[in-house]
């Protein structure tokens, strides 16, 4: 009787999706990833780093935040330390969102990606990206809105939905889960 090659099915992993977040447009960008990841049949968490608690089950983690003054936020560095055991034990993305990226700014990018390679360290992310993010001066204190017009910051919503669906699509396969 011939032998048939029964192809082995893909199991599904159980991601996380863990961000900080100042204004609220890193939370969108989370949850982009998140619903991207479920819609190609994985389990996908979005959770706010000060609202998590355990990381245990999770297949793999993203991680991602703001650039502030140049800056990823402190919590995203601690929750780094915090956990680095197991986030060292499962494929790890990083992203920044900044508005060097909307600017086109390629030192403003370069200077995003070291912040954030650094906040990561001494993780070894699988990829690491650089999103435009959002600037609106109503959500501003008066301190914060004369520094980004004193920078000429570019005032407007800059976040390309396309390229972060095409990247989440591509983090499975890079993460290989
Ligand atoms: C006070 C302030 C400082 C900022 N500093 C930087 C910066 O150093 N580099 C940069 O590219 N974007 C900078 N940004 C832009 C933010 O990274 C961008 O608005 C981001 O989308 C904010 O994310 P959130 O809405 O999740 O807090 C700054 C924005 C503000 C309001």
């Amino acid at each position: 009787m011939p032998c048939r090659t029964i192809p082995l099915q893909k199991t599904m992993a159980r991601i996380l999706v863990a961000y900080t977040t100042k204004k609220g447009s890193t939370a969108g960008i989370a949850e982009a990833v998140a619903s991207t990841l479920q819609a190609a049949g994985h389990t996908a968490d979005v959770f706010e780093i000060a609202k998590l608690v355990s990381l245990q089950g999770y297949d793999a983690v993203v991680i991602g935040g703001p650039l502030y003054m140049g800056r990823m936020d402190g919590s995203l560095v601690k929750f780094v330390q915090r956990h680095e055991q197991d986030l060292a034990r499962v494929p790890v993305a990083g992203f920044v969102v900044c508005l060097a990226a909307a600017a086109k700014d390629p030192e403003g990018m370069a200077w995003a990606t070291k912040a954030l390679h650094d906040a990561l360290a001494p993780l070894q992310p699988v990829v690491e990206t650089v999103f435009a993010g959002k600037l609106d001066p109503e959500k501003l204190s008066w301190f914060q809105r004369w520094i980004t017009k004193n920078v000429k910051s570019p005032v407007g919503d800059f976040r390309d939905w396309a390229a972060i669906t095409i990247w989440a699509r591509d983090l499975p396969g890079k993460m290989k889960v």
